[in-house]
């Protein structure tokens, strides 16, 4: 049944909203559609399978059709507040979502991986630019019921964690809208510091050892310290801090897997 069927429980998120049975990216799909002046703040695409779908650091995410959660959203913020912060404001809402549909402990690995037990079921992507006015696409992709991959040990989903069994996509999925909605307009009405205080609170990052993979560098080991105003993350390497900026960077366990609550 379309996803597009009922009202929406947000007040402006998701409209409009698209419900596609097949495309090769949510996120490209979107800004096609804003391109074309279909699509403006709030917009709102969700679709049960990927052809080609994109995930950090040019990594493919696989999209099967499996009751899984592949949207994006369109939101234009006013231009002093468009920053690297909006990608861990969306994992934030993701694990919040989860929390409220599922009652599991689902947490956030820097920059915006979330995971539970360790291993990773929902990614974000954020694609932004500043033509004609800012915007970003907000690109979420949460392994629901699909079975996890067999090509990522370190990942898993949702009901592969959860003794309830199935969990039912559509619900969570407006669980998430309404998550993404209230975190969207609380940050822009307080500022930075309410999403860093909410991912410093769901993180599993902060005061682990990690691995610091940097293109064109041998991989380090420092400890993570805390995250910066501005969404960096602090690591000590050799008992100096060094701004770990997102983007070309992934920080690991060393060994390669997820932090979970209670490794170290
Ligand atoms: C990551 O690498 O962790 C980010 C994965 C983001 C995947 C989502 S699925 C919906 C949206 N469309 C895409 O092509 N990618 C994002």
């Amino acid at each position: 049944m379309p996803w597009t069927d009922g009202p929406l429980p947000t007040r402006w998120l998701g409209q409009p909203l698209w419900h596609l049975d097949t495309v090769d990216s949510t996120n490209q799909w979107l800004r096609t559609a804003m391109g074309s002046g279909r699509a403006g703040h709030g917009a709102v695409v969700v679709a049960d399978r990927q052809t080609a779908g994109r995930g950090r650091r040019g990594r493919v995410w696989e999209s099967p059709p499996a009751g899984n959660i592949y949207t994006s959203v369109l939101l234009c913020p006013p231009p002093e507040r468009l920053s690297g912060l909006l990608s861990l404001l969306a994992g934030v809402a993701v694990v919040q979502a989860v929390r409220d549909v599922t009652q599991l402990d689902a947490q956030l690995k820097w920059p915006n991986d979330a995971v539970l037990h360790g291993r990773k079921f929902a990614g974000v992507l954020v694609e932004a630019g500043v033509s004609p006015a800012p915007w970003a696409i907000v690109g979420m992709g949460i392994n629901v019921n699909g079975a996890p991959s067999a090509h990522y040990p370190q990942a898993t989903s949702l009901a592969h964690e959860w003794e309830g069994g199935m969990v039912d996509a559509k619900t969570l999925f407006h669980a998430l809208l309404v998550a993404l909605e209230a975190t969207y307009e609380e940050w822009l009405r307080e500022g930075d510091s309410l999403v860093v205080e909410r991912w410093s609170r769901m993180n599993v990052t902060v005061g682990h050892v990690v691995e610091v993979h940097q293109p064109g560098q041998l991989p380090w080991v420092g400890r993570a310290l805390r995250l910066d105003a501005d969404g960096s993350l602090w690591v000590a390497r050799d008992n100096q801090p060094v701004k770990i900026v997102a983007g070309d960077v992934s920080v690991r366990l060393p060994g390669g897997g997820y932090a979970s609550g209670n490794c170290w």
